[in-house]
Formats: C-alpha cells, structure tokens, sequence
C-alpha cells in the first residue's frame, strides 16, 4: 500500500482519479511545516501547489518518499537538488496552467492601461474620478515578453490580436515562427512600452528588475510579473512608480506572500499598483487540467516503482 498525501487543494476531478488508483490510501489536508515533518516518514508520494514549502528537512525526513509532485509550473517551492540526491523523483505540470496566467496578464495590462482597479475603488467610495483617469491603449505599442516559454507565448498569441508590436526575450529560444521580433534584453528595456516577466525565480533571474534595469527602461513604462516574486525587486520598483518612470505595475506575485510587512504594504498602497492574490494558475479549468496531468504523471510513475 502505497500513501499518497495531498497537502494543498488539488482538483477534485483529480483527486477521485488519485483514489482510484489501485492499492493506495490517499489523505488530503494541508499541514504547517512542523506537522508536515512528523507525517512524512509515513508518506511515499506528497503531493502540493504553491503553499508547501518543500525543503530539505521536509525530504531528510520523508525516509519512505519516492515522488514529490507540484501541481503547477514552478518548482521554487521544492529544494530539488536535495530530493534528486536522495533518488526521489519531482514532477510538475507545465504548460496545463500556462492559458490562465496569459489571459491574467492580458487582464493586469489592461487594468494598469485603462485604471480598472482605481476607477472601480472610486466609484465604490462614490467618487466620480473620470477626469483623473485617462489611460492608454495597447494598440500599436511596444510590449517586451521576458521569457519566451508557454506562458509568454500564449500571452504573445493574445497581445498581436490588440495589433501590438511584440518583442521577446528568451536566452534557449533562438527562432519562432509567431511574428515576434526576438531580441535582447537592452532591446526589451530601450523600447518596450509594457514589459511583462515570464520566467521562473531562479539564481539568474532573482532581481533581475532593479533600480539598474529600470534606469534603462522609457519613461511611463507598465510593467506586469504574473510569474513570481522576487524577480523585480520590489523596493526599487516602489521607488520607480512614486517617481513615475514607470507608470503603472500589475503584480500578481510577490516576494513575500502573503504581502502584509511594511515594504508590501506601502507598494500595494500607491494608486498606480493593480494587484491579485497569486491567482495566475487559479481558475476552475487550469486546476482541472494541472490536476489531471499531474494524476496521470503519478499513475506512470508509480507503476514504474
Ligand atoms: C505555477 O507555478 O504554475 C503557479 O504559481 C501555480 C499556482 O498558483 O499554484
């Protein structure tokens, strides 16, 4: 009998698939860390979305662990390198969310574009603020993609129905056959009027949009990270929005999450900030999707033990 554990909501299509499997007992609760640590000598598979912070003590203890599945894309949350020197395998879902994060990027540049979120606040607090609100439109304008993978595709696929002129940025793409001008970074920050950010939070990538990179950027520039926090530092982005050189940002992740010290705090404040709660991956269909795979992933795998 082999136990699989669930620690964050997996999809409940897939979660009846799990159980379906032949000779193994499902659980599905989420645990803290300290809870976690003493249910995992007993676990073979753990399964976790984004909330479960995988780290190295977690898998030292997990003296039965054989998989780690993440559904979703990022890995982030999994100390990787300490599950594959103990012979576990980590399997996650890319691509299967990729439609829902690009449909939330399109959305955050058209709040940022068009005051959404501010013009909606006002009118709430019965505030008729039209003379304030006056924004942009995307069409003909130069919108920079920062990873070039199945999310910033699809989000490129969208962005030249709205007759934009897409730039991308990917150092392991060298060629597409989508009209998208690949180019260098420098090219991204010199003439994009948007830059949205599609890569993973890696060492390379950890800050990457600093107060350097923004000194570089057009004056007003929007800029969208529905990838995750961490990648723009957030203190200098602060800056850059109070100063204006860029004009708006839509956030849907954040180094810290949830966002609640001072630095997260006063950044979420400023009228010019359009945010969602990491909601990227979060529609009923992604869910279903990632749920999926990631069941018929484990099915192959544990067959395989
Ligand atoms: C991902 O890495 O695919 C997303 O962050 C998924 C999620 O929200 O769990």
């Amino acid at each position: 009998m082999l136990r699989i554990h669930v620690n964050d909501p997996l999809d409940k299509q897939a979660t009846e698939k799990l159980k379906s499997i032949p000779n193994v007992e499902v659980t599905s609760q989420h645990y803290e860390k300290e809870e976690l640590l003493k249910i995992i000598p007993e676990v073979d598979v753990l399964i976790v979305r984004s909330a479960t912070k995988v780290t190295a003590d977690i898998i030292e203890a997990g003296t039965r662990l054989k998989i780690i599945g993440r559904a979703g894309t990022g890995l982030d949350n999994i100390d990787v390198k300490a599950a594959e020197a103990k012979g576990i395998k980590v399997l996650n879902t890319p691509g299967a969310n990729s439609i829902s994060v690009a449909e939330l990027t399109i959305g955050l540049m058209i709040a940022c574009s068009r005051h959404i979120a501010r013009g909606t606040i006002d009118l709430k607090n019965g505030k008729w603020t039209k003379k304030e609100l006056e924004g942009h439109e995307l069409y003909g304008r130069t919108v920079g993609i920062i990873g070039f993978g199945n999310i910033g595709r699809e989000v490129a696929k969208r962005l030249l129905a709205f007759d934009m002129r897409v730039l991308a940025y990917d150092p392991f793409v060298k060629e597409t056959d989508m009209p998208v001008q690949l180019v260098d970074l420098e090219t991204i920050y010199r003439e994009s009027d948007y830059i949205t950010i599609h890569v993973p939070l890696t060492p390379e990538t950890k800050n990457m949009i600093n107060k350097e990179t923004f000194a570089k950027m057009k004056d007003g520039v929007i800029i969208i990270n529905a990838a995750r926090g961490g990648i723009i530092n957030e203190e200098d982005l602060y800056e850059a929005l109070v100063s204006g050189k860029v004009y708006a940002a839509g956030l849907d992740v954040f180094e810290v999450e949830p966002p609640t010290d001072e630095l997260r705090q006063k950044l979420l404040a400023l009228p010019n900030v359009v945010a969602t709660p990491h909601v990227g991956a979060s529609t009923f269909e992604a869910q279903e999707r990632v749920g999926m795979l990631l069941v018929e992933r484990l099915i192959k795998e544990i067959e395989a033990l």
